[in-house]
């Protein structure tokens, strides 16, 4: 209700302030734990999920607020991207409001305050109890991309709950190529071999802008790699039919235009695994009837951002009371039972 108050306002600013004074709220808010494990509660990767939604990676990219987003309901929480060294990102405007299409671009470039202020802040959280990844990139302006993803791996494996490799943020120019086969099977043997034995699971966050021969490589290499998850998807460059004048800006788009096909590539990626992967589905993810379809379409977990910008903090704990409502309908015992039963 607070929210459905607050939100005129908060509209009213530029999309960049308003989020910065989302984090500093909740930076402020006390640290209530994450939820305790129910009917939704689900094991992925050989972790324990109290419930199967996670904030994804983009709305805490420092690891300011992961102990308050769990507290709001969410099952996990991913920060970053995390870059070794502190970057500045793209020029300003580089974030917009699709209101009419209940939609976002940005155009971020990573910005966040590198590792070593990030490793202070998470370090101080060890010990606490709640599910916290922690997604690395690459600088910009490295010229050795891979030795950013291993410099990361070795840096933040003692802290997070899991890795994720972001080789999909479409605002870091030519970082997508390393999803290709070649450059993508160095990448993850170099990350694999540094987070070391007994390190955290590494899970890939992909682009929903693939076609059928990177689905293919992309699921035959993480299940070669044992990896313990792919994040299906990233923003995407394309441009589905949009009302909003923001419609033609640059970047990523996210939110309710990209529900369907990220829907599709998880569905995709569903095919080309067999199962054998868990899947995490994300984009455009707004209501317990998404998460739902997305679940059933073989996601084991889910997460959302862009949606948290037009229903507020409220939003997981309703997601949530919902699922566990459809998953009963629906006669399923767990989540796990239904995860790919469309
Ligand atoms: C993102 N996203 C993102 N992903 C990532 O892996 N690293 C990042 O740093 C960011 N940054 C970021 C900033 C902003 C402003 C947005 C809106 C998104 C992508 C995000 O995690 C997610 O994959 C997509 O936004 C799709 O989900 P939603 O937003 O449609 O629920």
């Amino acid at each position: 209700m607070l929210f459905d108050l607050a939100r005129p306002a908060l509209f009213a600013l530029d999309p960049e302030r308003a989020h910065r004074l989302s984090v500093r709220a909740l930076a402020l808010s006390p640290r209530c734990g994450p939820p305790s494990a129910g009917a939704l509660a689900t094991t992925v990767a050989g972790l324990e999920f109290p419930t199967p939604l996670g904030m994804a990676a983009g709305f805490d990219k420092d690891g300011e607020v992961p102990d308050q987003l769990l507290g709001l309901g969410f099952g996990f929480a991913e920060v970053g991207s995390i870059t070794p060294r502190p970057q500045a990102g793209n020029p300003k405007p580089r974030l917009f409001r699709l209101v009419e299409d209940r939609g976002v671009i940005n155009r971020m470039g990573f910005n966040n305050r590198g590792a070593e202020v990030a490793r202070t802040r998470l370090a101080r959280r060890a010990g606490r109890p709640g599910i916290v990844g922690i997604n690395i990139g690459a600088n910009k302006d490295s010229e050795d991309r891979i030795a950013d993803y291993v410099a990361m791996t070795r840096i933040m494996a003692p802290l997070a709950s899991y890795l994720a490799v972001n080789i999909s943020s479409p605002n870091t120019p030519g970082l997508r190529a390393l999803q290709d086969e070649s450059a993508l099977t160095a990448l993850l043997d170099a990350v694999i071999a540094a987070r070391g034995a007994g390190g955290p699971p590494v899970f890939l966050k992909v682009a929903p802008d693939l076609q059928p021969a990177d689905i293919d490589a992309i699921a035959r290499i993480a299940i070669e790699r044992r990896l313990g998850a792919l994040i299906v998807s990233n923003t995407t460059i394309s441009r589905p039919a949009l009302r909003s004048r923001h419609a033609t800006e640059a970047g990523g788009l996210s939110g309710a235009p990209l529900r369907d096909l990220a829907q599709q590539r998880l569905r995709d990626f569903r095919k080309a695994t067999g199962g054998t992967i868990p899947l995490v589905g994300v984009g455009g993810i707004a209501t317990a009837e998404d998460a739902w379809s997305r679940i059933r379409a073989g996601a084991s977990l889910v997460q959302l951002y862009s949606a948290m910008v037009y229903e507020g903090p409220g939003l997981p704990h309703r997601i949530v009371r919902g699922l566990e409502q459809l998953m009963h309908r629906d006669g399923f015992a767990s989540i796990a039972e239904a995860v790919g039963s469309e």
